[in-house]
């Protein structure tokens, strides 16, 4: 790769979270940017809680051009938007910002990250039947993919049964037919409708921890289920779906493609895909 060539026009942009060492963002995002031969860095910052309002004034005062949102800034950050799109509405969180000359645009890209990563896995998951595990965040992103590609039935499973039943109510507005589409079970009830289920999605942090006890009895996996897990390594539950011989994921072609729409958004260049997962799968 060459070297990053920064002068007075090199545009900057960036992600915020807290912590955000861990993020993988400025690798490939700066990888595209000098794929395409950009003038542009991508940098983390990382912003404190109670610092997002002045690291949003700093953006506009900087002229930063855009900025990613990560944890736990991407629900906070929708009050100090001029406009957020339909996808930052329903899911209630944003993790790309757009800089117009210090208008503020917000999108969502985690929902279109998710959809483009299960076609590389099974293009003809529309007519698949899901189990999306969680209900926070991520869960809304996952829901909102699954609904706007044309999927006709979801079992919500999550430890709070309340915050799924809410999902349910935030989308009527997306899908009049979504109380239909969408069954809410709680977590301890996920055995019992592995058999009707094609596609299961684990969207909680469980599985991040070694430790973590397991979403469901994992045994009860059948090899026809197809399986991702969108945090971003190999969990127990898909070391399980590895063992059954069921086709999976993990959360890395749904960051890719966050990223890459992220990318898109901003600069209205297609992003350089392989330049990116190249970076991601070191
Ligand atoms: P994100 O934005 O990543 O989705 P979040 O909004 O904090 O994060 O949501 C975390 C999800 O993981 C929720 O579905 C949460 O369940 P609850 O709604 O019942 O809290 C789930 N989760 C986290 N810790 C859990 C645990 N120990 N057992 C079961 N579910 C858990």
């Amino acid at each position: 790769m060459s070297n990053v060539l920064v002068d007075g026009e090199t545009e900057v942009y960036g992600i915020i979270g807290y912590p955000v060492r861990h993020s993988k963002s400025p690798q490939f995002q700066t990888a595209a940017f000098q794929a395409l031969g950009i003038n542009a860095v991508y940098l983390p910052f990382q912003v404190r809680p109670e610092d997002l309002q002045k690291a949003i004034n700093g953006i506009k005062a900087l002229s930063i051009k855009g900025i990613n949102v990560t944890v736990p800034h991407k629900e906070e950050v929708i009050k100090y938007l001029d406009e957020i799109s339909e996808e930052v509405e329903y899911i209630g969180a944003c993790n790309t910002i757009k800089n117009i000359d210090g208008y503020l645009q917000g999108f969502n890209t985690d929902a279109y990250g998710f959809i483009e990563g299960l076609k590389e896995l099974t293009p003809d998951f529309a007519d698949k039947e899901f189990l999306v595990i969680g209900a926070g965040g991520a869960s809304r992103a996952v829901v909102y993919g699954l609904i706007k590609s044309g999927v006709q039935k979801i079992i919500l499973a999550n430890r709070t049964v309340k915050k799924a039943e809410e999902i349910v109510s935030d989308f009527k507005k997306l899908n009049r037919f979504i109380e239909e589409i969408i069954e809410v079970i709680p977590l301890n009830q996920i055995e019992n409708h592995l058999k009707e289920v094609d596609i299961i999605v684990n969207t909680t942090s469980i599985g991040l921890k070694d430790e973590d006890p397991p979403l469901f009895d994992y045994s009860k996996i059948e090899k026809r289920h197809i399986i991702v897990d969108i945090i971003y390594k190999k969990t127990k539950l898909l070391q399980a779906a590895e063992e059954k011989g069921c086709l999976y994921q993990d959360g890395l072609p749904m960051l890719l493609y966050q990223g890459a729409k992220a990318f898109e958004i901003w600069t209205g260049q297609r992003a350089p895909i392989e330049v990116m997962r190249e970076i991601l799968s070191k």
